[in-house]
């Protein structure tokens, strides 16, 4: 099989920040993905030069729209090696090959007869680079940049988008995986359900010197849009090199939602007009934000992924950015959110369970993979629970569910840990008759940590292989770098012997970290509270609070059930066994939720809901998402002791 897949080139006119980052991080795990499922994998990332912004932004540090371009392109570039991003090719829209493609593509299509003069005026967003509908403004301004457009008229030329527009529509509805997640296809069905502009591809001289000049027509340049979108065509060869034949088939583009219409609209138009078979998927994905805020230079609210790699470790910033948004939707950065992240799932979850058991391999068996035993019942579930993860993980991969996908992977760590738990390998040591036993429970722990290497390697390629090498297996082992070898139970020889073991996420100290910050300068001094009369109507007291019982429950089970759309039947451990009724149903599939640690009423007078006894309540926060209300499971930020009391 083959792959190809991209990210947007990115504006030289800002360095990069967390979300150019997350795009690339995603293309790179996509391509480390397949790569592990054997596929044939081209990778291109790159910068977008020319344009308005670019040259205002030269302008005012006074240099050369190129030689301001050449730095920022430059910063691009030496930061996907901090990140462990490793493109195959990095693009440049200055590249001499790009200018003479997008020069021959404009010919062909005007010779055509889709591009033509006219005059035209229209609200113009810069930092858009485009002509906005008054439909999309919000309150008089570009709802992106919070700016009013300007009113431009002038004489340009245009190509024929609308003679496409039915093309498009019957292209979007026979293949519904062209664009994803669906809300995305959704809307861009809904910009399609009106008639379609012809699109202003150039800007005349007088206005911009600083791009791609038109072969018909040297008083104007290229508009930037119709000039960028051509990369993942110029990075391929196109139109006679073997690597366009080869990979165009398979094109896949991952972008944020903010640049939705080019792709989804004006770059389909422009192949249909050239006569290039469309690209198979748009992959689009929500805003990193900031105190609910997009992160942008215009706003200053950036997080540079620079600092991130030195404060957390690139490892950790891969897995948190994954691992926490879901793809499609927006999230939230906090350091606190990476630090809980870093602490609870990589140090103590799969650090733990990784220092524990190369340890005691080492101190029982001298660090020599032993052969295994029979299997009991433990044993069974152990393997059950990597078998079932390996489907899940797969499928959520190649869906650019990521989150679903580590959460599946860390089901097995956190099962993992448990079968320590159980088996007590330390006291099994104690007795000879229990050799086997002991042989048995640690073949099955390094054959787990083995297994976890090659599913974590897409996302955290250093640590996976840390793992690798303290395991004593090569890198290029096809047991940890090829799925369908290694994605199986039992593949770990015995015999294999352990090297010297490295820690793998040393904690965040919370505290220091708290220290640190509390020494920063603060931008705006807190304001000093002062005691305000309270209004105590509504308020409980803390005798009433103190009734209530509140508890960390595990879920062990859960069920549809039956006859309702709304309720799942779900047996968690709070420490003891109890069943809860809860009306989750239509925010969280049970498969979703076993093993998930959420926060309970534990002394609820027992109620029966649908017939089935309820003890106790599960809680959950009450939201919104695009207009969508919706639960979401209240947690612990850390795995603590089931049953544990929440105070
Ligand atoms: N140059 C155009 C793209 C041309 S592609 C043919 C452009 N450049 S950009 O520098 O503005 O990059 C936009 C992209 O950067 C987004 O689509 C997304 O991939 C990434 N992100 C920028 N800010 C982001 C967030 N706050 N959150 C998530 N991703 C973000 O548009």
């Amino acid at each position: 099989m083959t792959t190809y897949i991209t990210t947007p080139i990115y504006y030289v006119n800002a360095q990069p920040h967390l979300g150019h980052a997350y795009t690339t991080i995603v293309a790179d795990t996509y391509s480390r993905f397949n790569r592990i499922c054997g596929d044939d994998v081209r990778f291109q990332t790159g910068t977008d030069e020319h344009g308005d912004k670019i040259a205002e932004a030269a302008e005012k540090e006074n240099v050369e729209p190129k030689e301001y371009a050449d730095r920022i392109s430059g910063m691009f570039r030496d930061t996907w090696p901090l990140l462990q991003i490793t493109p195959d090719n990095f693009i440049r829209t200055t590249d001499e090959e790009h200018i003479a493609v997008v020069q021959a593509i404009l010919q062909k299509v005007y010779d055509k007869g889709d591009i033509y003069f006219d005059e035209y005026s229209g609200l113009y967003c810069r930092g858009c680079e485009r002509f906005l509908t008054e439909k999309e403004l919000v309150d008089g301004n570009c709802p992106d940049h919070q700016q009013p457009p300007q009113e431009i008229a002038e004489q340009n030329y245009f190509f024929r988008m609308s003679k496409y527009q039915q093309q498009l529509i019957d292209h979007i509805n026979a293949n519904p995986d062209f664009v994803t997640p669906e809300r995305y296809r959704n809307e861009v069905l809904s910009f399609l359900s009106e008639p379609l502009e012809d699109l202003c591809i150039s800007r005349p001289k007088s206005r911009l010197t600083w791009g791609i000049e038109l072969p018909f027509d040297d008083t104007f340049v290229t508009y930037v849009w119709f000039d960028a979108l051509i990369n993942y065509l110029t990075g391929l060869g196109y139109p006679d090199d073997e690597k366009f034949k080869k990979y165009w088939p398979v094109a896949e583009h991952v972008i944020a939602k903010d640049i939705l219409k080019p792709h989804a609209i004006y770059w389909p138009t422009m192949l249909l007009s050239m006569e290039v078979p469309l690209y198979k998927k748009l992959h689009v994905h929500g805003y990193w934000n900031v105190d609910d805020t997009k992160m942008s230079k215009s706003i200053g609210n950036v997080v540079r992924p620079k600092e991130l790699v030195a404060e957390y470790g690139v490892d950790t910033l891969r897995y948190f950015t994954l691992r926490e948004m879901s793809f499609g939707l927006d999230s939230s950065f906090s350091s606190e959110a990476i630090v809980a992240r870093k602490n609870s799932d990589l140090a103590n979850d799969l650090g733990n369970l990784f220092s524990r058991s190369l340890a005691m391999l080492k101190k029982y068996c001298d660090g020599v993979v032993p052969e295994p035993g029979a299997e009991e019942e433990s044993d069974i579930l152990l393997r059950e629970t990597a078998e079932k993860m390996l489907p899940v993980y797969r499928e959520s991969m190649s869906e650019f569910k990521f989150h679903t996908g580590l959460r599946s992977v860390w089901e097995l760590v956190s099962y993992a840990n448990k079968y320590i738990v159980t088996n007590e390998p330390w006291a099994l040591a104690k007795s000879p008759d229990s050799k086997k036993r002991l042989e048995t429970v640690l073949y099955n722990l390094t054959e787990c940590l083995r297994l976890l290497s090659l599913v974590v390697k897409p996302v955290m390629p250093e640590t996976a292989a840390k793992m690798v090498t303290a395991l004593g297996i090569e890198a290029d082992d096809p047991s940890v770098s090829l799925l369908d070898i290694g994605g199986k139970w039992n593949v770990l020889k015995p015999g294999t012997t352990m090297r010297a073991v490295e820690p793998l996420f040393p904690r965040v100290d919370v505290k220091k970290q708290t220290d640190k910050e509390s020494q920063q300068p603060k931008k705006q001094k807190k304001k000093k509270e002062k005691s305000v009369p309270v209004d105590t109507e509504g308020l409980i007291t803390f005798e009433q609070f103190k009734d209530v019982e509140l508890r960390v429950a595990e879920i062990v089970a859960a069920e549809k059930v039956k006859k309702s759309d709304r309720l799942l039947k779900l047996t968690v451990n709070a420490p003891e066994e109890r069943t809860i009724v809860a009306g989750i149903a239509e925010y969280y599939s049970p498969d979703d939720i076993i093993g998930m640690q959420v926060l309970i009423v534990a002394n609820l007078k027992p109620a029966k809901l649908m017939g089935i006894p309820s003890q106790g309540m599960v809680l959950a926060a009450k939201t919104e998402t695009d207009g969508e209300e919706r639960l979401v499971l209240a947690t612990v930020s850390g795995r603590v002791k089931t049953g544990s009391k929440v105070a």
